[in-house]
């Protein structure tokens, strides 16, 4: 039987399918291999770029090379706003060429300066001193502060027959939010658009394909504007709300559109164009939006449409603020859901239940007469006696309403996001019938890559809560969370969550995009901040674990999609912050410097892990990664200056911290995590110092007692010390703290506390008790490269080279999941019984795997022919493991033998 030639498919640009703006610099190609067969490989690969007119911008040649990832363009310059298609074929390990794969594009980023015509636009006066309530007051007051939403207008006459176009381009972005509408349908399906970044030096913009929009004669473009992150509400800064960036929101857009004779005509945001207010009588992320139906303007956005009084625009010239295609994805309504449950409290309000903790709003369907005003409330949780429970959102108003027009209609907010599983509706005129009432979901739109199903309903639950946890707070950049007056891009819960999150979902351009604003806000000492992007008025930085995530994240991105331009873009940034954490501390401990030190955030009880050994263990940390960085982007010099850095810090941090017995100061589990994940224990101590871990957890009766910064290499510490039975049961552990204490009380997003709410106490202190935050979920990463044993080898990146390694634990009988890797999907699935230990795998071609399976004796594992191990290891972590090694390549593997026993 012949086995057909492999076949690329699946290509991407820049982390992205066929992206419209790209910037020239991040045009990275990469793309998957189809073909049956087992232990295909790629032995070489041609690129063809072609240009606008067919001619070619690159040929890669014929480049004997197994990467299918990550290949940098290297042709010539590419044309600012212009299109190029490639395409890519592949010689696999017969040497036989594929067909040429079908052809994918992208589309150059605009030229920052030139490529630019618009002037920015906005509606009204802007507010001059504008002063928000300095207290927070009860929600309702601050709705006081809030302004209409502009709709602005822009008629013109298609130079040509629409027939004639070829190609048309809207360009768009605010400082603030839009919507963007061309002839009386809306643009693109993006929300919350162009999405948050430090808007005084950085505004990302969309580029949408409106070729097929375009009509004969008067065509009408126009856009919807609201403050949004720029002059809206965001954080907990009462004093500079709704005023963080500017105080009023403009626009800034050019249509470009191509005839087939070659000319062109271009529409931008100038002083023709004309405004008035509308509907949205408010429109702000935290507060929610106020709709009066009837004031409608309808047809505004068409052909026809009288606009006599409408007013002049405020019109202003563009500054020095760099204008970027937005390298992330947009975020986009992904999901409707219908109540579980609409129950009618004692004051006939109507109570609706999702059954799911979610990022999003609520989409109404009404018939009453006209100015009937319906108010929507959203809560995460409800209180005791069954009313909605919004204590904990503090001064985020969360409360959409709404007048009816007269008649049948549908309300749906455009400008705001609420973190809710409940809504509190009231007025509804008469009961909802199906489809009333439906929850948009709403997030950054990254694909779902993982998934993990097990013997264990409540462990699948705690893999849905993880996931759900996520989608809630990658909300244009990662936020801490979704519901109350914070919100805010938390540099520590992005770097504990990070490797989570990537498997769970293709958050590649969504972490690219947030790295920039990273950049964006450290400070001119070489400190990284705590909040990224960063509001104007905050200039926290430097705190261990939050600073250090700007290196931390690039090398995770790395590591999962084998990205080297992200760490090359980021170098520079990455070295000021070595050197910063060095000036401030030349003996090489961490002890200066720290800022906010949030230590390990919130662990439960008294968090005593000295702040001068978590910061010093992530300062080894750093330097380690950034040797590895300084290798792969070919800096070879810096690398060994990075090692000699990472040994010096570690002796100091042996020296202080860690006892001639294997002890570690202070003896917490963070401690014991931090440096034996880090690498900080002399080698003849680790298993000393693991079974001090074990102690520490023992001595806690069997619970976790980590926060934030412990927590996510909790069980993979235990796993690689040999301790997995004790993971599984922590992992289990019904009391609190635990993960499966939120579980069983109902938790459907991870909560920001282990106590967020207990059977003693009810709940949290409301000032501080989100029941959406992702960093507890960091436990996530275990799941996969744990129990499923989805792994990359420690020495590769991007998933070429794997170490598939399950670690089965007697609590599941099976676990089985999958991740789709930038080189194409891989799934294990596993099962114990009677004894004998079955795994199965699957890898995608070009992908080589050392399969390791943990046996009592590893020599009778056999895989599905009979062959036996090709080797059998002693498990690098712990004496008294042993493994069977498979070296194993593309296709379908099948292994069974002997179960372990535990040692432990
Ligand atoms: C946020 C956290 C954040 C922390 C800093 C909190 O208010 O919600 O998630 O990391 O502050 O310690």
């Amino acid at each position: 039987m012949t086995v057909p030639p492999l076949q690329p498919a699946g290509l991407r640009c820049a982390h992205r399918v066929n992206p419209l703006g790209v910037d020239p610099d991040r045009v990275r190609l990469s793309w998957e291999l189809q073909g049956a067969g087992t232990g295909r490989l790629q032995r070489g690969y041609q690129v063809l770029v072609t240009g606008e007119r067919g001619g070619p911008a690159w040929d890669s040649g014929v480049v004997e090379s197994s990467s299918s990832i990550d290949i940098a363009y290297a042709g010539s310059p590419l044309a600012r706003g212009g299109r190029y298609e490639w395409q890519v074929r592949v010689w696999d390990e017969r040497q036989a060429p594929s067909e040429w794969s079908s052809p994918a594009w992208f589309e150059v980023e605009l030229d920052p300066a030139s490529g630019w015509h618009g002037s920015w636009i906005g509606l009204g006066r802007i507010r001059e001193n504008f002063s928000p309530p300095s207290e927070p007051g009860p929600p309702d007051a601050v709705a006081k502060a809030l302004t209409p939403v502009p709709y602005l207008r822009r008629s013109f006459v298609l130079g040509q027959p629409a027939r004639s176009v070829v190609s048309a381009r809207l360009y768009v972005t605010a400082l603030g939010l839009y919507e963007a509408r061309l002839n009386g349908s809306r643009v693109g399906d993006a929300v919350l658009a162009p999405g948050w970044t430090d808007y005084a030096q950085r505004v990302a913009y969309q580029t949408y394909d409106v070729t097929g929009l375009l009509r004969d004669g008067e065509n009408v473009l126009g856009a919807l504007l609201a403050d949004g992150w720029y002059s809206g509400f965001v954080g907990f800064d009462a004093k500079r709300a709704g005023a963080h960036y500017g105080t009023a929101p403009e626009l800034l857009a050019q249509l470009v559109i191509g005839f087939a004779d070659g000319t062109g005509q271009r529409v931008a945001t100038d002083s023709g164009w004309r405004g008035r207010f509308g509907a949205i009588r408010h429109a702000d992320l935290l507060m929610g939006e106020r709709h009066d139906l009837a004031r409608e303007p309808g047809g505004w956005d068409t052909a026809g449409f009288d606009a006599a009084g409408w007013r002049d625009v405020r019109c202003r010239e563009r500054d020095a603020r760099r204008l970027v295609a937005d390298p992330g994805p947009p975020v986009r309504v992904t999901q409707e859901i219908s109540p579980q449950s609409i129950e009618r409290d004692a004051e006939g309000r109507h109570v609706a239940d999702f059954g799911q903790n979610l990022p999003g709003w609520l989409k109404i369907s009404v018939d009453g007469p006209t100015g009937h005003s319906v108010r929507v409330r959203h809560g995460e949780v409800l209180a005791e006696d069954g009313s909605l429970y919004t204590a904990n959102l503090r001064t985020a108003r969360q409360t959409d309403e709404f007048a009816a027009p007269g008649g049948a209609a549908t309300f749906e907010p455009r400008f705001t996001l609420h973190g809710f599983r409940f809504a509190e509706i009231t007025g509804y005129p008469g009961e909802p019938g199906p489809g009333d009432i439906t929850a948009c979901v709403a997030h950054s739109d990254t694909p779902a890559s993982g998934s993990f199903e097990c013997s264990e309903p409540w462990l699948s639950q705690l893999f849905s809560t993880i996931d759900w946890g996520q989608r809630g707070n990658f909300i244009s950049v990662p936020t801490d969370c979704p519901q109350r007056d914070e919100r805010l891009g938390w540099l520590g819960d992005a770097q504990i969550f990070a490797r989570t999150a990537c498997y769970n979902r293709d958050v590649a351009a969504f972490f690219d995009k947030w790295l920039d604003d990273v950049a964006d806000a450290q400070l001119d000492s070489g400190a990284f901040t705590d909040i990224a992007p960063r509001p104007p008025a905050l200039d926290w930085a430097g705190a261990p674990a939050w600073g250090d995530a700007g290196v931390i994240v690039p090398w995770t991105l790395y590591k999962m999609y084998g990205d080297r331009g992200i760490l090359q873009r980021h170098f520079a940034s990455m070295t000021a912050w070595m050197e910063y954490v060095e000036r401030g501390n030349p003996d090489y401990l961490r002890t200066r410097e720290l800022g906010n030190s949030y230590n390990d955030w919130l662990a439960p009880g008294d968090d005593d892990t000295p702040p001068e050994l978590l910061a010093t263990a992530y300062w080894a940390h750093d330097a380690a990664l950034m040797a590895e960085i300084a290798e792969a982007i070919g800096r070879p010099d810096e690398a060994r200056g990075y090692e000699a850095l990472r040994a010096k810090i570690g002796a100091a941090f042996a020296g202080a911290f860690v006892s001639a017995d294997g002890r570690v100061a202070s003896g917490t589990q963070t401690a014991y995590v931090l440096a034996l994940h880090m690498e900080l224990i002399p080698c003849e101590l680790r298993e000393a110092a693991a079974r001090e871990l074990v102690e520490a957890i023992r001595r806690a009766d069997w619970h976790l007692t980590t926060g934030f910064v412990g927590v996510g290499y909790l069980l993979p510490v235990l796993s690689s010390n040999g301790y997995t039975s004790l993971a599984y049961r922590l992992l289990g552990q019904r009391s609190r703290p635990s993960w499966r204490y939120m579980i069983d009380h109902g938790a459907t997003t991870i909560w920001e506390r282990w106590d967020g709410w207990t059977s003693e106490h009810g709940f949290a202190p409301p000032t501080m008790n989100s029941f959406n935050h992702y960093s507890l979920g960091a436990v996530g990463e275990w799941l996969y490269r744990f129990v499923l044993g989805i792994e990359p080898d420690p020495g590769s990146a991007g998933f070429g080279r794997l170490l598939l390694r399950p670690h089965p634990g007697e609590q599941l009988s099976w676990a089985a999941g999958a991740y789709h890797s930038v080189r194409g999907p891989i799934s294990t699935r596993w099962q114990l019984s009677g004894g004998s230990f079955e795994f199965a795998a699957e890898l995608p071609p070009n992908v080589t795997a050392s399969v390791r399976i943990p046996s009592s004796e590893p020599g009778e594992v056999r895989d599905v022919r009979g062959h036996p191990p090709a080797d059998i290891a002693d498990f690098p972590g712990a004496s008294g493991i042993r493994e069977a090694v498979f070296e194993v390549g593309s296709g379908t593997h099948q292994f069974s033998g002997p179960s372990m026993t535990d040692v432990h």
